[in-house]
Formats: C-alpha cells, sequence, structure tokens
C-alpha cells in the first residue's frame, strides 16, 4: 500500500488502456483570467481543478470575481461559471497567495500592474527563488511600479502599485509564454499597440483564448500585437485534456511493446505537441485524430499509442521551448530507448518548479542510467536496465510523474516520496497509475 505521500510502482508487462487526462493547466489558467475581466457569464467546462489553476480561481475571486461552481469532483470546480467584471477589478485587501505556480504569479502579475490600486503577490518555498525579472523587467518598461521583497534578487513576493500603463514594443530574451501573456494582458490595459517579439515559438494559448473573446491580437512572424482598450466579451469555454499530463502515459505506453492506449480529448495545439514529433523520430507509433478543428479556440482530439522498442534522438534547439515541460519523462524514455538521447539549449528547465536538470540527473543515475549532465541539458546513454529506487520529487510534480513511469520499466521497486506536489498539475495521478499497473512482469 502506497502512503499518501508516496509512490510504490513495479513493473509492468503491458498497457492496455483507454483513458482522458484532467483539463489543460495553461489553458485553465487563461480562462480563469480572461473570463474574469469580460463582460458577463462564462461557462468553463474540463477546469482543471489542481492546486494551480484553484490558486488562480482564487485570486480572481479575491479581486471581485463572482464564481458559481456547477460541478465539483474530489479536487475542485471541473465546471463553473465566472461572471466577469468588465475589466475592473477591485482591491484583494491581502496578499495573493499564487502556490508553486510560475504561470500564475507571471499571468495574474500582467493583469495587476495596470491596476489603479495595489497589489501583491506570494508564493511557496520554490516560486519564491523564481527570477521574476523576465516580467519586471518589460512591465516597469510600461510604467508599472513592482518592488521584490524575496529573500532572493528579483524574487516574489512582489509588491505592485496602482499605475497607468504604456504600449511598448518588447524583445523577449527568453523564448518564454510566460512573459509574452504578462506582456499582453497589460497591453490589455495600456492604450495603443503593445508588441511582444519572441526569440522562438512559443505556446499560444493566451492568443486563442483572446481570439475567443473577441481581442483583436495579430500575429506576424514572431511578433504578436494587442490593441489596449479592448473589452474581453464573455464566451463559454471547454478546456481540452493536458497533453503535458498526458504525456506520462503516452511514453509509458510508447516504450512498452504490445502496449496500446487511447487517449481521449486531448489538446492537440501544435504549440505543444513537439513531444509527439520527437517520440516518432524515436520510432513510436502514434496516431492522432483531431477531431475538433482548429479555429478561434484550441484543437482537441484522440491519441492511439502502440508499444515498441524506442531509439534515442537529439533533441533541437527549436524544439525545446514547446517541449519544456515534457523533457524529464523524455528523458526517461531516452533511458529506456537504445542509443543516445541528446537534451541541449535547456537550460530554462533549471528555474522551473525545481532545477530540472539536476533532478533527471541524479534520479536517472540512481536508477542505474548511464547519464551526463550538461549547463544547459543532459545526454542519456539508452539501454541499461533501469532498477527501483528510492526517489525524490524534488518539490517538482513534473520530475514525481515522470520517475513513476520510470518504475514501471525498472527491476523491483521503485518509491517515490513526497508526492504531494503531483497535485500542483495532475490531480487523480495516482488513481489513472493504479489503474494501468494491473499486471507484473
Ligand atoms: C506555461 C509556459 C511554460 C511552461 C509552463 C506553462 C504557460 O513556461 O513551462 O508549465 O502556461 O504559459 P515558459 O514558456 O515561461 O517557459
Amino acid at each position: 500500500m502506497s502512503r499518501d505521500n508516496e509512490l510504490k510502482v513495479k513493473a509492468i508487462s503491458e498497457m492496455s488502456t483507454e483513458l482522458t487526462v484532467p483539463g489543460d493547466k495553461s489553458v485553465s489558467h487563461r480562462a480563469a483570467i480572461i473570463a474574469g475581466l469580460s463582460n458577463g457569464p462564462c461557462r468553463i467546462r474540463n477546469y482543471l481543478p489542481s492546486e494551480d489553476c484553484l490558486n488562480t480561481l482564487r485570486a480572481m475571486e479575491s479581486l471581485g470575481v463572482k464564481c458559481d461552481y456547477i460541478e465539483t469532483n474530489d479536487y475542485g470546480p471541473v465546471e463553473l461559471i465566472i461572471y466577469g467584471r468588465r475589466m475592473q477589478l477591485r482591491e484583494a485587501g491581502e496578499p495573493i497567495d499564487c502556490g508553486n505556480s510560475g504561470t500564475g504569479m507571471r499571468l495574474l502579475a500582467g493583469v495587476l500592474a495596470g491596476q489603479r490600486f495595489p497589489s501583491t503577490l506570494t508564493g511557496d518555498e520554490s516560486l519564491s527563488t523564481r527570477p521574476m525579472g523576465r516580467i519586471i523587467k518589460p512591465l516597469e518598461r510600461m510604467g508599472a511600479h513592482i518592488v521584490t521583497k524575496g529573500e532572493k534578487e528579483g524574487c516574489a513576493p512582489l509588491e505592485f502599485d496602482g499605475s497607468m500603463l504604456e504600449p511598448i514594443r518588447y524583445v523577449m530574451p527568453v523564448a518564454s509564454a510566460q512573459v509574452k501573456s504578462a506582456v499582453l494582458l497589460a497591453g490589455l490595459f495600456a492604450k495603443g499597440k503593445t508588441s511582444v517579439v519572441q526569440p522562438a515559438e512559443t505556446r499560444d494559448h493566451t492568443e486563442r483564448m483572446l481570439a475567443k473573446f473577441r481581442v483583436r491580437t495579430v500575429q506576424e512572424g514572431n511578433e504578436i500585437t494587442i490593441y489596449g482598450g479592448q473589452q474581453p466579451e464573455a464566451v463559454d469555454i471547454d478546456v481540452p485534456g493536458d497533453i503535458s499530463s498526458a504525456a506520462f502515459w503516452i511514453v509509458a505506453a510508447a516504450a512498452l511493446p504490445h502496449s496500446k492506449l487511447l487517449v481521449q480529448n486531448v489538446g492537440l495545439n501544435p504549440t505543444r505537441t513537439a513531444l509527439l514529433n520527437v517520440l516518432l523520430r524515436m520510432g513510436a507509433r502514434i496516431k492522432d485524430v483531431i477531431l475538433t478543428p482548429d479555429g478561434d479556440g484550441e484543437p482537441a482530439g484522440n491519441l492511439e499509442v502502440q508499444g515498441s522498442n524506442l531509439r534515442g534522438t537529439e533533441i533541437r534547439k527549436e524544439e525545446v521551448p514547446n517541449l519544456i515541460d515534457e523533457i524529464p519523462v523524455l528523458a526517461v524514455a531516452g533511458a529506456l530507448a537504445q542509443g543516445q538521447m541528446v537534451i541541449r539549449n535547456a537550460s530554462e528547465l533549471r528555474v522551473k518548479e525545481s532545477d530540472r536538470i539536476t533532478a533527471v540527473v541524479e534520479n536517472l543515475r540512481a536508477m542505474g542510467a548511464d547519464v551526463t549532465e550538461y549547463d544547459d541539458g543532459l545526454h542519456v546513454v539508452g539501454g541499461n536496465k533501469l532498477r527501483g529506487a528510492t526517489l525524490d520529487c524534488f518539490g517538482d510534480h513534473r520530475i514525481g510523474m515522470a520517475f513513476a513511469i520510470a518504475g514501471l520499466f525498472a527491476e523491483g521497486e521503485t518509491v517515490i516520496t513526497n508526492t504531494e506536489c503531483i497535485a500542483t498539475s495532475y490531480p487523480g495521478f495516482a488513481d489513472t497509475l493504479n489503474k494501468i499497473r494491473n499486471k507484473k512482469r
């Protein structure tokens, strides 16, 4: 029996299952924020009731946004109506806690920078050490007043003074959807044309969500422009399943010969599917069927995966931003594959919920994998049989889940400790794991 805060995993011989994953984390954050700014009631279906997205919802409620929870599961609301406040938020009066969520904090910072009232954003221990200079710099150029109160320079808590914003054109030094989104959301409150230039393509959920709410943005190459002063028009949103959560089961099925997996209703936004391209290069057998076509929302559909023997590959520089959350589990796939898996140009992994390069290297080594750490990535020589081990999550949901998947292939038992963090993105992960590990090798 696993304790509540640990997962015990043993090898399985095959995986034959159909499943759905909870709602997309990135889309849920944006739905809560933009619906709260809209001009009326918005019904959100399949909202992700994870700690990160619940914190964003609570943040909007503390800013005066009324929400009716229509359907709630064991973890929180999955269907709700958010009553938009016509861009007129109310002072929260107390610090707003973003928990573990970089996305929540950075997107809310974009909104709060342009309000006429003061606000404070706080986070947990991990979030309080993550770099906020990347959003503070462009927001200050727009005229925001932000003071960082963290023990580490440039880190949360963040204090905002009420400010009037001016539009800017900002060339982002890092390819980050969170930074792009913070500037675009601040741009909604600035009169005129605010543009962001990204050095590489990043996930485009903010642009798609704004379009759904009839807010015009224009994309020319890697430059995205928003015209300030537009009122988002209330609309209903269906959140697709999160492909970053599905990634764990996709890798497990793809690497286990004779397996068959069907994932239904998962988001297939092309800025999120780089994982599938990399797995296909590794020899995986994956078929995607888009059922809700692209339009002014998010494409979604089903994924069918059949198990095979994978081979290593090199992840390309331009793939990294759209793969950033899947790299821990892809590194596990690399350890299971024949040949070499090379991941470089990924130093952003060091400033995620944990230092994901060190966390992956330490855990893979503890399982007997042959792995080399670089400043900006890692190199795995696949094919060594993995051994069960006791592994920590490093406070990072994706590390915990990636190594639970590794445990499905290891000799002996793998124990993942301190798994509470998994609830930040994937409540119910342990139940699905239990469902699929029904057969022993
Ligand atoms: C996210 C963007 C990504 C990703 C995070 C969610 C978003 O971060 O790692 O989990 O919703 O915008 P960056 O694009 O900032 O690297």
